[in-house]
């Protein structure tokens, strides 16, 4: 399938999606939004592709937020709609089953910073830009900021960030357990794909498992967590690749998974 604002290539079982825009900074206008639905649609469906990397084109951007030009001509019901567009997609992302590695290859603004959020992990170049400035504009996050940034970095973080509105580095990100790593940005797509293959030979259903137990449990009560942890746990133990996995760790070879 061919996109207008993406770029879609596989290597192997992981599949690299790139906005691309870089002449407006990768912004996330309407059409960016319904492409990368569709487009993360298209990998939850494909057993062949086992890990997604998200980057942006150009050497500038990840995504410099959502597109100020479109949303500025927009009334407040179409901007409704364009928040719910955006959550919908992100949280489409957080529960793709799939690992989804953000490479935050320069600014990672507002939306782009939300779209980085709702991805599993996320590698920054050291020249990445974090923030969420939407409060200069006169408005706040629309696409999950308010709720994602203090799951992960703590409220102290999330309000410094969302009311001062002011970017942050890459290393302070990183303090702060907003990235992962930081990696030298002629080395970020490389360090990506590193660790996408690394994700990509593992059993994708125990991926899957530690994805539904971290992102859905951590909406529940610390018991009704564990109990969902437990139920994953037994499902995982009759699978195909469970038996793959501790046979291999046996005979002292490497496991083959299947995704069975
Ligand atoms: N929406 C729409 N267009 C955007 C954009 C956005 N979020 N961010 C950048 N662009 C466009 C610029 O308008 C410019 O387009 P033009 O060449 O047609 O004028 C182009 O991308 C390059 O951006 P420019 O501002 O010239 O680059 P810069 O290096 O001087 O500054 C930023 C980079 C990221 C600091 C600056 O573009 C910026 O502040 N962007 C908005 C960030 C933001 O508020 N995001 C949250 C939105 S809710």
């Amino acid at each position: 399938m061919s996109y207008r604002t993406l770029l879609s290539a596989d290597q192997g079982a992981v599949r690299t999606l790139t906005i691309n825009r870089p002449d407006k900074l990768n912004a996330l206008n309407r059409e960016v939004i319904a492409e990368l639905s569709v487009a993360f649609g298209q990998a939850a469906q494909d057993d062949a592709v086992r890990v997604v990397v998200l980057t942006g084109a150009g050497p500038k951007a990840f995504v410099a937020g959502a597109d100020i030009g479109e949303m500025a001509a927009l009334d407040p019901v179409e901007l409704r709609d364009f928040s719910r567009r955006g959550q919908a997609l992100m949280r489409s992302i957080e529960r793709l089953g799939k690992p989804v590695i953000a490479a935050l290859n320069g600014f990672a603004l507002g939306g782009g910073f939300e779209l980085a959020m709702a991805a599993h992990l996320r590698l920054a170049a050291d020249n990445a830009r974090i923030g969420q400035p939407e409060v200069k504009l006169g408005l706040i996050p629309g696409f999950g900021g308010t709720q994602r940034l203090p799951r992960l970095a703590g409220r102290a973080a999330a309000l410094e960030l969302c009311l001062a509105g002011e970017p942050i580095d890459a290393q302070r990100a990183h303090q702060l357990g907003l990235v992962n790593q930081v990696l030298p940005a002629a080395d970020l797509m490389a360090g990506a794909m590193a660790l996408a293959t690394r994700l990509a030979a593992l059993a994708p259903q125990a991926l899957r498992g530690v994805i539904d137990a971290v992102v859905l449990g951590a909406d529940m009560a610390t018991d009704q967590g564990l109990d969902y942890e437990t139920q994953l746990f037994a499902v995982l133990a009759s699978t195909a690749d469970m038996r793959e996995g501790t046979q291999a760790f046996m005979d002292k070879r490497a496991p083959v998974f299947g995704g069975r």
